[in-house]
């Protein structure tokens, strides 16, 4: 849809004529570009993907909702100021000398990696980051196609996280319903149409995927439950991707424990703090951390039939989530 904002002006002039639903009981969403935001946020978006400019050195970690960007929101900055990685040379001469990296007792992970549409260009249209220090920790739930152009141009790497769709799904209406109150029902058929935050999942991460495998060494492309099954072979292949390959076995195995989700749940900051752009608490980030916590929600039917909505999105992309429908074959 032509002239959908201004972007000559500091704030932005939201189409009255995109496409509105009201859904998740009270939520209003507008569709812009193909895809559902809620309405607080796409002025952010249109603002961020105007002013935003991407330097060389920035880390940009790119998800739709609720598919464990928080794990790598702690993941990430370990691995950018680990002492091995940061040295430079990998070699772990100084790994004793300096205190180590450990910034979850005070902050949880959202802090450390600021959300571009929901934090920055939501506070202020016109944010200037040029004095933030590289390397630039920052993540976004922007589409790829609606990514500022200077994130795609630029030699900036991006590392996409994404998960079994129904456990999203679960996870997703959990974490609305700490504000809001969504039968699931109601909810599913929402998420199955595509209308959710930053939805349709499915073109979410399709746009990522099939960048990614034209430029691998531009996105990483992780998966929540290969996180979960072999988070040391994981972490080391981020850290490579970013430049920055961790060496020391010990060193690893002490970054994941770190991040891991029984530790971060517990910590006083995670248990009783709120997220002050959002407004969510903080414990809410951190529910159960399953893989198939879905089999705890969805009836036989809704899964089947979000299944079948993923195979047939994904089909011929080469890319599958964990979500094979048996066929009942011959006796
Ligand atoms: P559940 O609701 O299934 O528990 P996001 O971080 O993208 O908002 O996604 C939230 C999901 O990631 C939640 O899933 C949450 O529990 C899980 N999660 C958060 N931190 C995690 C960690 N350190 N390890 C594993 N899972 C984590």
């Amino acid at each position: 849809m032509e002239s959908s904002s201004s972007s000559s002006s500091s704030t932005f002039q939201i189409d009255a004529r995109l496409p509105k639903e009201i859904s998740w009981g009270t939520i209003e969403f507008l569709q812009w570009e193909g895809f559902w935001y809620a309405k607080p946020h796409l002025a952010a978006v249109m603002a961020a993907r105007s002013h935003f400019k991407a330097r060389d050195e920035d880390v940009i970690l790119a998800s739709s909702m609720k598919t464990g960007s928080t794990w790598l929101k702690a993941i990430i900055p370990c691995i950018i100021n680990s002492k091995t990685s940061a040295a430079g040379d990998g070699n772990g001469d100084n790994i004793d000398e300096e205190e180590d990296y450990d910034p979850f007792v005070e902050h949880h992970p959202n802090d450390l990696m600021p959300a571009l549409e929901t934090q920055i260009f939501r506070q202020d249209p016109n944010a200037d980051l040029s004095g933030m220090p590289s390397p630039r920790l920052l993540r976004t739930h922007m589409p790829y196609s609606i990514l500022p152009e200077s994130i795609k141009d630029s030699a900036c790497k991006i590392v996409y996280i994404t998960r079994d769709p129904k456990d999203v799904f679960v996870s997703l209406w959990h974490f609305l319903n700490t504000r809001i109150s969504c039968p699931l029902h109601e909810a599913f058929e929402s998420f199955c149409n595509g209308v959710h935050p930053f939805g349709p999942f499915h073109d979410h991460v399709l746009g990522y995927w099939k960048e990614s495998l034209k430029r691998p060494e531009k996105i990483l492309f992780l998966k929540y439950e290969e996180l979960k099954s072999d988070p040391t072979g994981q972490v080391r292949k981020l850290a490579s991707f970013l430049g920055r390959p961790l060496v020391q076995v010990d060193e690893v195995d002490k970054l994941v424990w770190k991040c891991s989700f029984e530790r971060l749940k517990n910590l006083e900051i995670n248990r009783t703090g709120v997220d002050p752009h959002l407004g969510f608490t903080y414990k809410s980030y951190f529910r159960v951390g399953l893989v198939g916590d879905w089999k705890n929600h969805l009836s036989a039917e809704m899964r089947k039939h979000l299944d079948k909505i993923t195979q047939t999105k994904l089909e011929g992309s080469g890319l599958s989530h964990s979500c094979k429908i048996k066929i009942p074959g011959p006796r």
